[in-house]
């Protein structure tokens, strides 16, 4: 057999003596299901207080508004809603998550709405007092005709901007560079109507700052767009707005893989593979957006790297360190000196070991490679657990329903196929390496599943049930749980208040 290529997942406490507890996740397996979602609502909180911790090393002021669509959770959102107000809020894109945010506790003046918006959603944002992140000059008169016309009050708004150009060296003549385009925001080259349209509807809208959400890992394209948008609200205040807050989005990242060096053998072998020079390692050769031309690797991986030295608040500190291209300060220091509030919108990185995926092994079969490869069959499709959908290869946790009796052994590679009567309904088309062979009845844990692979592109297909949630808390030795909607942020967990 090849050698065992792992790709270990990066589980830190608590999520790691949750993973450790076997016994406690086959019994809610046993009780609620497969597949099964289980989440860690003190965690969240953990998270919030790593990025506070950041502002507070700048001394900056602002919100942290956790990007709701990460996950559909109840129990993560009223956790979050129980944090300080002054400090913790949520961003919505849609107006049902508008609601839940409202029915978890969160008053409106901690809510920024976000995305592409209908009239519903607008009106609802207005009538509440959020912020609302507005993406277009259209969005602009929409909202402003709307509060005009049900006399609502002013509504605090954020103009979303792209399109970011930067000249580098050579006194401005050098090279042009573009930030990553985007059908969100409006271009800074098309700012004058905006700022027009602004200065128009000062009756109805609260101008309240600048915003940028940029879908990109580079920390130096992030700190150029932040300074750039400085800049623009120093041009707003000189022409008589008073902007106050600047938003710099999400997209500070979650590293999933414990080590860097599985990452690199893991990238290697698959280019060695797409070359043919090694066996493949993918179903049916499937190369994640490399392809061998005449003998030439060529593509690009459409992957997420999935090890990451620094992520999350060590991300957002990296990005406020680093000396702003034009001042020659760092962005820390800017919004500093201009007062501004920093807002950002963390999504994947609030919710990083917040939780895990649960799917039971059904079914355990050779597979047709003639590498002594099998197929394991589970209680879950692709839909349930869209890590990787979202580009994201990490190994699952084996936890044998029988431990003492499941012995040590033996390394093998197996490919993990879900429950859809549908030959592309695999969980990874990458071969994935558990340290022994699963039987039926032992189940596989796939951590660090709260950002977007849990409940973000579950179906109803074949009528087959999308996963429970729930949330669980240790308390002193044992672990105490709860259905996610059946959670509120008072101790003990699932009890009366008290
Ligand atoms: C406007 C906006 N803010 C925040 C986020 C959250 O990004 P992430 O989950 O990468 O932090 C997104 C993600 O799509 C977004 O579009």
């Amino acid at each position: 057999m090849d050698a065992p290529l792992y790709l270990r997942p990066r589980v830190e406490p608590p999520l790691a003596a949750l993973l450790a507890d076997g016994p406690f996740l086959h019994s809610l397996a046993d009780a609620l299901g497969s597949p099964l979602n289980v989440l860690l609502p003190e965690a969240v909180a953990a998270n919030a207080a790593r990025f506070r911790a950041v502002y507070r090393r700048h001394r900056l002021t602002g919100r942290v508004y956790f990007a709701h669509k990460a996950n559909r959770s109840s129990a993560l959102l009223r956790r979050l809603a129980a944090e300080d107000p002054a400090a913790v809020g949520v961003d919505v894109a849609s107006t049902e998550e508008l609601r839940h945010a409202l029915g978890c506790g969160f008053t409106g003046d901690r809510i920024m709405a976000t995305g592409p918006k209908d009239a519903a959603f607008l009106w609802l944002a207005a009538r509440v007092g959020a912020t609302v992140n507005l993406d277009s000059p259209g969005e602009l008169e929409r909202l402003s005709a709307l509060v005009r016309a049900h006399g609502l009050g002013r509504v605090a708004v954020l103009v979303r901007l792209s399109g970011f150009e930067h000249t580098t060296g050579n006194g401005g003549a050098g090279t042009r560079l573009l930030s990553r385009r985007s059908r969100f925001g409006t271009p800074v080259r098309d700012m004058e109507e905006l700022l027009s349209a602004l200065e128009h509807n000062a009756d109805t809208l609260e101008f309240a700052g600048a915003a940028y959400h940029l879908d990109t890992t580079g920390v130096e394209e992030k700190a150029r767009a932040l300074e750039q948008c400085v800049l623009f609200m120093d041009e707003c205040r000189a022409r008589g707005l008073a902007p106050h807050a600047l938003d710099i989005g999400g997209g500070f990242g979650v590293g999933y893989v414990a080590e860097a060096e599985d990452w690199e053998r893991w990238t290697t072998a698959l280019t060695e593979a797409v070359l043919g020079v090694r066996p493949p390692m993918t179903w049916r050769g499937h190369g994640y957006g490399l392809r061998n031309e005449g003998g030439t690797v060529r593509g690009a991986t459409a992957l997420y790297p999935a090890y990451r030295p620094t992520a999350g608040p060590g991300y957002l500190d990296e990005i406020l360190s680093l000396p702003a291209p034009v001042l020659g300060r760092p962005a820390a220091t800017l919004l500093l000196e201009h007062l501004h509030d920093l807002y950002i919108e963390p999504g994947r990185s609030l919710v990083d070991q917040c939780g895990l995926s649960l799917a039971r092994v059904l079914d355990v079969r050779p597979a047709d490679t003639d590498a002594g490869h099998h197929l394991v069959h589970l209680a879950m499709n692709a839909g349930d657990m869209s890590l990787e959908e979202h580009g994201v290869l990490v190994d699952p946790v084996l936890l044998p329903r029988d431990e003492a009796a499941a012995g040590d052994g033996e390394a093998v590679g197996v490919y993990l196929t879900g429950n859809l009567c549908l030959e592309g309904d695999l969980i990874t088309r990458r071969l994935v390496f558990l340290p022994r062979l699963p039987q039926a009845g032992d189940l596989l844990a796939f951590a660090n599943t709260a950002g977007y692979a849990m409940d973000f592109r579950a179906h109803h297909a074949q009528r087959q049930p999308v996963a429970r949630t729930v949330a669980v808390e240790r308390r002193g030795d044992t672990w105490r749980w709860c259905p996610d909607e059946d959670y509120w942020p008072i101790t003990p967990l699932g009890g009366a208040v008290g």
